[in-house]
């Protein structure tokens, strides 16, 4: 499937009058009146068409295609140009003898890359654009990355106390989400891969199950694909959403480039989903924190995706953030299925050169998404943590790596000499680091089985106390503990601390992994509910 275009794209929200993208607006005058006029000239090679030389700043000439990126590039010129005396936010004024060179991309959304009164029609152009691209209904940029998507996609589906069919395997983030909106989880469990002990996906029966014994529940989260990249039945789980009459929400996170190249499963709206969250930065060359919130309106209200999603937003987005997704998404529409098929060929280099290791396994098969390179260590000896501090020393920091598990992020960005540094590279420490083949472990973070007291949002806002960790053994926790990467919960609020999670993390912290969000990240002691006065 490729450059999936059509359906009823188009923005729901605000009252929006048609993006007036030509020509100057009443009331656009003096220095700040930075027109939205695509061929307006800063001096350097602006819409298609100009016989002028390629612009460095946008050497694939997107602006053309690309609204809010026009606007940046339109706006950091007349910046860089000193042109400029906004009295307006940020403090920096675009002065770069303060706090100096940091500051150098910078412009807000909302009095930058266009007047404070007129931004919105431009992001709602570029959104549509988007929308369009992925056969959506509608889009919002997010520049609080698909942690805030998750977290607007869970305040968009229900009311406090109605049920939700949740994978346990999801994001830190959603689960917040569900506190947030005070929506109940009835936790599936993903399939496991007997090799590696990694998490395949949820099964359609299992959501199926899930549904017929919680009539009541309003939605279906998953998220595929999962962080190492196995996927689904996405289709078969949209029909069985759409038979309960409920909405089916993807995370996908990982994947913005799936859809756009016939070698790649197709994304989550074209399988049939209702809403998907994915992050821009992570597959695309987007700035950091940038993400897409996409949904079909037929279950999903787009007033209400709206409120939901403007609930935890920033007032004050970033314009290069959402610049950058603009600029990615016109990368993806014109490029995407060439440089999709680089990264294929690319990860299935990668693959082919690391299967010649002895000992050394590659996630692979028919339920992997093939340009997500997932490495497995156990049969090597080699432990995931001293690999990783050779490759951070070789300036080649990955994405995760616990004791037997490494995962690269190869994206549409790198290139054959790129990768195959990479692969020489982990391929040499590996050996330097061999030693007697173990069986896998996986991550606590793949094993939960919850034992569920109570709500998270009850769980979170209860009363607590702090009891040494040996104690809290048994308690219901009221703190959310997820090793980092990836991210999902080990203990989460309301579930009973069991004596296997809290070794586990135990386990993951000596090994040098990094305990997120525990109040007490040495795990000395953790946070529980406190008992009934
Ligand atoms: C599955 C999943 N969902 C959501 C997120 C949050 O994404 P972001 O960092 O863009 O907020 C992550 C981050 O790693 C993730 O792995």
């Amino acid at each position: 499937m490729t450059q999936l275009r059509g359906g009823a794209a188009g923005s729901h929200r605000r009252g929006h009058r048609p993006p007036a993208l030509r020509g100057q607006r009443p009331g656009q005058t003096g220095r700040m009146a930075l027109s939205t006029d695509h061929r307006a000239d800063d001096g350097q090679a602006g819409a298609a068409g100009l016989a002028a030389p390629p612009d460095p700043r946008d050497p694939r000439g997107l602006r053309a295609d690309a609204p809010l990126l026009d606007a940046w590039l339109r706006f950091s010129a007349q910046a860089q140009s000193g042109e400029l005396t906004p009295m307006s936010v940020p403090g920096h004024k675009q002065r770069q003898d303060l706090t100096g060179a940091v500051v150098a991309a910078d412009a807000p959304l909302y009095g930058g890359l266009d007047t404070i009164k007129h931004a919105d029609v431009l992001l709602a152009e570029a959104e549509r654009r988007a929308a369009r691209l992925w056969g959506a209904d509608w889009c919002r940029f997010s520049v609080a990355g698909s942690t805030h998507g998750n977290q607007a996609l869970a305040l968009a589906v229900g009311s406090p106390g109605q049920q939700v069919i949740v994978t346990r395997c999801l994001h830190r983030s959603l689960l917040l989400g569900l506190v947030l909106a005070g929506l109940e989880p009835v936790w599936v469990l993903p399939e496991r891969d007997p090799g590696s002990g990694l998490p395949a996906a949820v099964a359609v029966g299992t959501v199926r199950a899930a549904l017929a014994a919680h009539p009541g529940a309003c939605a279906v989260f998953l998220g595929d694909p999962s962080y190492v990249g196995t996927t689904g039945d996405l289709a078969g789980h949209a029909r069985a959403a759409h038979e309960a009459g409920v909405p089916l929400v993807v995370d996908a996170a990982w994947a913005a480039h799936l859809g756009f190249h016939p070698g790649l499963p197709p994304h989550a709206i074209a399988a049939g989903a209702d809403a998907m969250v994915t992050s821009a930065h992570k597959a695309l060359p987007a700035f950091t924190q940038g993400a897409l919130v996409l949904a079909r309106t037929g279950l999903l209200d787009p007033a209400r995706l709206d409120r939901a999603f403007e609930a935890t937003h920033t007032t004050s987005p970033a314009g290069p953030i959402v610049a950058s997704i603009d600029a990615a998404r016109a990368l993806l529409a014109r490029d995407g299925a060439e440089l999709c098929a680089r990264l294929l060929r690319l990860v299935a280099a990668a693959r082919q050169r690391l299967a010649q290791v002895p000992g050394l396994g590659v996630l692979d098969g028919p339920g992997v998404e093939p340009t997500k390179l997932v490495v497995l260590l156990p049969g090597t000896g080699a432990h995931g943590n001293a690999v990783e501090a050779d490759l951070i020393a070789a300036g080649m920091p990955v994405e995760m790596a616990d004791r037997d598990t490494i995962v690269p992020i190869i994206t549409l960005a790198d290139d054959e000499a790129a990768v195959a540094r990479f692969t020489g590279t982990l391929v040499a420490t590996i050996e330097r680091h061999r030693g007697a083949p173990r069986p896998p472990v996986p991550s606590p973070a793949w094993t939960v089985t919850p034992q569920v007291v109570l709500p998270p949002r009850e769980a979170f806002f209860a009363p607590n106390e702090t009891v040494a960790a040996d104690a809290a053994v048994g308690r219901v926790s009221a703190e959310l503990v997820a090793p980092y990467p990836p991210g999902v919960p080990v203990l989460a609020p309301g579930e009973i601390i069991t004596a296997e999670a809290l070794a586990a993390l135990r386990t993951a912290h000596a090994e040098g992994g990094r305990i997120a969000y525990a109040a007490d990240p040495g795990l000395a002691t953790l946070q529980v509910i406190a008992p009934a006065p």
